[in-house]
Order: structure tokens, then sequence, then C-alpha cells
């Protein structure tokens, strides 16, 4: 088919369900509702706004992504989502403080009219976290029901002809996977026996796998990342990603980190802290939250520098990472990061940086290029977790015994290589064309 027939066919309606309409499920659908006004450009997002070489490059063919494949259109998107608080997207947003009034008030009317559903929540699970629009149920099973209900309502109520979700709701309290998340059975028998260690976010990340609905997890958070539910995913043919949104200072890291060590610049301490003042900052606030964030947050040098290789750069790196709740901060997070590099016969250097960034206003593209990613892959036939959405991710979900790739040059150049196998193109090595001449 070619690029423009492609581009003129609608793909059907999407529904995207965000569990969590806090400050990033409501910056994200005010975006999209902003956008299809024309009152913003979708700023940060790679399929609005990037292009995608193919072939060649004296070919001279570099469409925008949105143009090559069928993804849907921001026209046909919809919205729906749950969250413990009962405000309305119009209320939520208020709230975050993300966006401001002249930015909200056009369209309000939209927003108002996105109500929560109720969660399917255990305060256990986010301890900082107080609200009364929650699910009631006696078994774990029940609320997965519940929920399967929700969705397969909303696709009706929307007039949507198919699903994705993307987990915008708190980090909930550090869990490593236990028995009951080694099998499909084992996990389904937890459900009815109301299993500790099945969090709610589990839950939703199930009832989705069980919905035909791809899911993404956008916290650090256990979540589907276990057998069950990645086998689950397999059996169902559905695909999956996470985890935590590649935002605000790791994005950075990412971003600097491969520089130093593709000039073999070597690394003693990196210090990181962040200071925020959001409900997330909040939720953060309780050690156990944050310990996911931290187990999160701190496995990206590793895997980047390969210390165990270059054991006279990055043997020592002394690794530290720090979350300030501080509210006068709001969604206005700061990140200072020192970073003690060292060169040349082993003389140091030092690198501040202090990134004035907005996360919400980061993470909100990175929830509309998986919506859309995702979709596009179910309907390509992929199946279980997407290593090549790694770019999006600070903890990237790996199939077992593959090692996670953080560099966000690699991501990148993988993400598009699989967009071109996607669109029946071959993949760019960057060689030149006369390159069996070098041999
Ligand atoms: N903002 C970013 O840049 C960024 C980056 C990476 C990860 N994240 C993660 O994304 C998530 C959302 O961030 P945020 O800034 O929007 O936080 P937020 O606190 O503003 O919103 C989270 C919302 O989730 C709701 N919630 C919690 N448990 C729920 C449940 N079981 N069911 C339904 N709703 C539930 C809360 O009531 C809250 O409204 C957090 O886990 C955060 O760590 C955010």
């Amino acid at each position: 088919m070619s690029e423009n027939n492609q581009k003129s066919q609608s793909h059907g309606k999407l529904l995207v369900l965000t569990p969590g309409m806090g400050a990033v499920g409501t910056t994200f659908i005010a975006g999209v509702e902003s956008i299809r006004k024309g009152l913003s450009k979708p700023i940060g997002s790679l399929t609005q706004m990037q292009t995608i070489r193919l072939g060649a490059r004296s070919e001279n063919r570099s469409p925008l992504i949105k143009d090559f494949l069928p993804l849907v259109d921001l026209d046909d998107l919809t919205f729906g989502g749950w969250d413990v608080i009962p405000d309305n997207a119009y209320e939520a947003c208020k709230r975050a403080q993300v966006l401001k009034s002249e930015d909200i008030e056009p369209i309000s009317d939209f927003l108002k009219g996105i109500e929560p559903m109720p969660a399917a929540f255990e305060q256990k699970y986010v301890k900082k976290l107080i609200g009364d629009n929650v699910k009631e149920f006696t078994t774990k099973k029940d609320l997965t029901d519940q929920l399967r209900t929700d969705i397969q309502n909303k696709i009706k109520e929307t007039g949507a002809e198919r699903a994705v979700m993307v987990w915008c709701g708190s980090t909930e309290v550090f869990m490593s996977p236990s028995s009951c998340h080694m099998s499909i059975e084992a996990f389904e028998e937890g459900l009815k026996n109301n299993d500790e260690s099945i969090s709610p976010s589990q839950l939703y990340a199930y009832a989705a796998i069980m919905e035909g609905v791809p899911y993404a997890n956008g916290a650090p958070n256990l979540s589907a990342d276990v057998p069950a539910l990645t086998q689950l995913a397999i059996q169902k043919e559905i695909p999956i990603a996470g985890k935590d949104f590649k935002t605000g200072q790791t994005l950075m890291k990412t971003i600097l980190a491969p520089g130093f060590k593709t000039r073999m610049l070597g690394i003693k301490g990196w210090f990181s802290t962040n200071i925020l003042g959001n409900r997330d900052g909040e939720v953060l606030d309780d050690p156990e939250s944050f310990r996911t964030k931290e187990v999160s947050k701190t496995g990206v040098l590793d895997t980047i520098l390969q210390p165990d290789i270059y054991n006279d750069l990055y043997e020592d790196l002394y690794h530290k990472v720090r979350i300030n709740y501080y509210p006068p901060s709001g969604d206005e997070k700061e990140g200072w990061d020192n970073i003690d590099i060292f060169g040349w016969m082993g003389y140091p250097m030092q690198i501040k940086v202090n990134f004035l960034c907005r996360d919400s206003i980061l993470a909100a593209p990175i929830v509309l290029d998986l919506a859309l990613f995702l979709d596009l892959a179910k309907r390509k036939g992929k199946k279980g977790i997407q290593e090549w959405l790694s770019f999006y991710f600070k903890s990237p979900q790996v199939e077992d015994g593959h090692i996670p790739e953080h560099d966000i040059f690699i991501q990148h150049f993988r993400l598009k290589n699989t967009l071109r196998v996607m669109g029946g193109e071959e993949p760019i090595t960057h060689l030149s064309e006369n390159f069996e001449s070098y041999t």
C-alpha cells in the first residue's frame, strides 16, 4: 500500500484507558484535545512529529512516521480512566497544576465529560493515598471481573473498535515477584484467595490482557513484569510494555552517559537529587514507594557504562539518587546532577546539570506514543513484551535472559528499525551504500 493510501484510510476509533487520572493522565488527555482543536502542537511525540528515513539516503524518502504506518489518527482517540479520587478530568487537571487555566478553559467541556470509574485500590499498596472512589469487593477475582466489565462498557459507550491501557496510577510499594506470579494458574488462584502479593496495578494488567487490550506500565512498580502476566500476554496474543516513563533526570542521564562512554571518559561519581512537590512526590515520600523508584532510577548507568568491561573507567562509579518532596515546587521538578568525570591521565572534571523540568509535560507525549504504537503492534500480530518500546522507559521490560538496553540512541535506532520492518521496509544500518569496498 502506498504511504498516502495508508494515511487516508481510517484505522478505527481507539479508546485509551488510564488507570490513574492524575497529573500525567490528565495532561495527556488535555494535550490531545488541545492539539485536535489546533491550539497546540504535539511536541515531544515521535508518532506525530518525527520522520523516518526509508531506503538509501539518496532515495530521499523520509515521510512522517504517522504517514508511513497505519497509526490511529488523533481525531479517532477517545478516553476513559479510573481513579481513587472522584474528580473529573477538568477538576483533576486543575488540581494537578501542570497546565495553565488559559490552556484548560478552552477544552473544559470536553474534560468535564471524562469521569473516573471507581478504582480497584487498597491503601496498603500506596500508603499516602486516600480516596473513596473505589470498588467494593470480596475477592480480587471480583475486582478483575468488575474491571473487565468497565472495559467492555467503556468501549461500547465511546463507540471505539479497540482499546489500549497505560498505567498512569501512583507508584505502588516495592514488591518482588512471589510464587503466585510464577504461572497463570497460580495467579488466578491468587485472585480467588486474595493473595497479598497481587497489587492493584496487576489487577488492571490482568483485566486488560484478558479483554484483548495492550497494556503499558508507566510507573516503576511491579505490574505486568511477572511470568504469569507475560505468559498470559503471549497466550492471548497481546503486546505489553514497561516500565516507568523515561522523563526528567533519567532522560538526561541516558542522553549524557552514552556520550561520555563513546568518548571513553571515566566517571567517578554521579549524584542526582530531585526536588518535587506534586502528588507523585508526596507518594514517593513514603520509603516503600521510593524504594520502587530508586531501583528503577539507579539501574540505568550500569548497563550503559558496562563497568565489567570498562573497569578503568567505571568500576568505582558511586551513583546516588535522592528524591525530596518539597510542596512549593509543584509539578515543576528540579533535577540536580553533579557528575564527577575524569579524562586523559586521570585528570578530574565536573559537570553540573540543573534541569528545571516539567515532568508531566515530558510524560504526556510518551503516553500518546505508547498508546498508538501498542495498538499498531497488536494489529501487526505482535504479542508479549515489546522490547523495541524501551526508548520510552526507565526500566525497560525485556524477555527472560535479555539485558535491558538503556542507551537512548540505541533504543531509538531499534525503535525506528522495528517501525521500518513493520512497514515492509529494510532496516537501516547507516553504513554507506558502497561499504563493501571497505573490506
Ligand atoms: N510525571 C512523570 O514524568 C513520570 C515519570 C515516570 C513515571 N511516572 C509515574 O507515573 C505515575 C503517575 O504520575 P503522576 O504525576 O500523574 O501522579 P499523580 O499522583 O498525579 O496521579 C496518579 C493518580 O493515580 C491514582 N491512583 C493510584 N492508585 C490507583 C488505582 N489503583 N486505580 C486508579 N487510580 C489510582 C491516584 O489517585 C492519582 O490521581 C506515577 O506512578 C509516577 O511515578 C511519572
